[in-house]
């Protein structure tokens, strides 16, 4: 259905440029949910806009359902935009203030010509899909309802047109623990229910864990490790992956993150740490990972980590000790022992 290749988003900045999305590549299969994670920064909804074309990829491919989208006139991106909707992070904002729910929800099959008196039952029953009553809801304004509420409203906007792919950005992220769980219900149950491919993008490895098939962890716009969920849950093998799934607090509120925080800063994408972009944070940091970026590599069917040495077979008994020792939330000693030699440039190469 979609398959991203090398794609680097590059934007002008004081100073000069920096890579937000810095090449990469992946598969998303029909009827399948890709789960992006990574921190804040790290170039998550770069890479959504720029799959949808809303930036214009200043390299690489996206290709959507066997068709080139970088090179796509704009009459093609209109006709495709409809096959390829989008949740934003911030329902509230996300909705015209002015309009009333049903002119929204209505918005795009209007823009597709669909007949008037069919219009009507369409969005009334998506409205339904979304668990909202259309006798109450469809004059109503967007001020009139909760953060939950106008998240569902956004998600029958974007169902409403049928699309082949939802790109979910942080759907959740603004809405109370409990409502969170409610929309991700939906989430899924519409998946269900339609076949939707869906790119979900999170901060969090724990809230996309039931609803993705296949994860993608990206750190400093690039992919560190993809693989199907049951591989990076339970056999991750980059330390980034780790560390993330370390710091996801345990169900009881009381009890600490089952292993050391993730220390250091991030260092900035205008200058990326030479070699592998995580070394300056990585427990386990040796002097080859300062010289040699590491290319995303399969480790096993599906599961595949940029990293030089992942947390399996002999390499992850040395890592699992390094990581154990890893002092809590700072930046680690090894990483210091390993900074770039003067001949290793500073922007790393893109990945493969
Ligand atoms: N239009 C732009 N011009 C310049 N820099 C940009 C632009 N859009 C994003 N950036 C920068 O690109 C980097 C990635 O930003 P992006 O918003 O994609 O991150 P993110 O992973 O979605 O973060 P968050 O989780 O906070 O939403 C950031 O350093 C951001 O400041
Ligand atoms: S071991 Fe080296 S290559 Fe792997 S994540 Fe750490 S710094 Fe990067
Ligand atoms: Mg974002």
């Amino acid at each position: 259905m979609l398959t991203v290749t090398d794609l680097v988003q590059r934007f002008r900045v004081p100073g000069g440029m920096m890579n937000a999305v810095a090449g990469v590549s992946f598969e998303l299969g029909r009827g399948r949910t890709l789960g992006l994670v990574g921190e804040s920064g790290c170039g998550k909804s770069t890479l959504a806009r720029a799959i949808l074309q809303l930036t214009k990829p200043s390299e690489g491919s996206v290709r959507f359902d066997g068709q080139e989208l970088t090179t796509l006139p704009k009459a093609g991106l209109r006709t495709m935009r409809r096959r390829i909707q989008m949740v934003f992070q911030d329902p509230i904002s996300a909705l015209n203030p002015r309009r009333k729910i049903f002119d929204i929800v209505a918005e795009g099959l209007v823009i597709s010509g669909l007949p008037a008196e069919q219009i009507r039952p369409r969005v009334e029953a998506v409205l339904r899909q979304v668990g909202l009553d259309p006798e109450l809801v469809s004059d109503r304004r967007p001020h009139q309802f909760s953060g939950g509420q106008c998240q569902r409203i956004a998600i029958a906007r974007a169902m409403v047109v049928d699309p082949d792919l939802l790109i979910c950005d942080e759907p959740v992220a603004s809405l109370d623990v409990s409502v969170q769980a409610q929309v991700l219900d939906l989430l899924d149950e519409m998946k269900h229910r339609t076949g939707v491919s869906m790119i979900f993008v999170a901060h969090d490895l724990a809230v996309v864990r039931n609803i993705s098939d296949d994860v993608a962890v990206m750190y400093l716009g690039t992919i560190a490790e993809t693989g199907d969920t049951a591989a990076i849950y339970d056999t991750p093998a980059h330390p980034y992956t780790r560390a993330l799934l370390d710091a996801v607090p345990a169900p009881d509120p009381a009890a600490a993150p089952s292993g050391p925080a993730l220390g250091g800063e991030i260092p900035s994408p205008m200058n990326p740490p030479s070699g592998c972009r995580f070394r300056t944070r990585c427990p386990i940091a040796r002097a080859e990972c300062a010289a040699h970026v590491p290319t995303l590599r399969e480790i096993a069917p599906g599961h595949r980590v940029a990293c030089h040495f992942p947390l399996v077979g002999e390499a992850a008994v040395f890592a699992e000790e390094a990581i154990a020792d890893a002092p809590k939330a700072e930046a680690a000693p090894a990483a210091a022992a390993a900074e770039p030699t003067p001949e290793a440039g500073r922007e790393a190469p893109k990945q493969g």
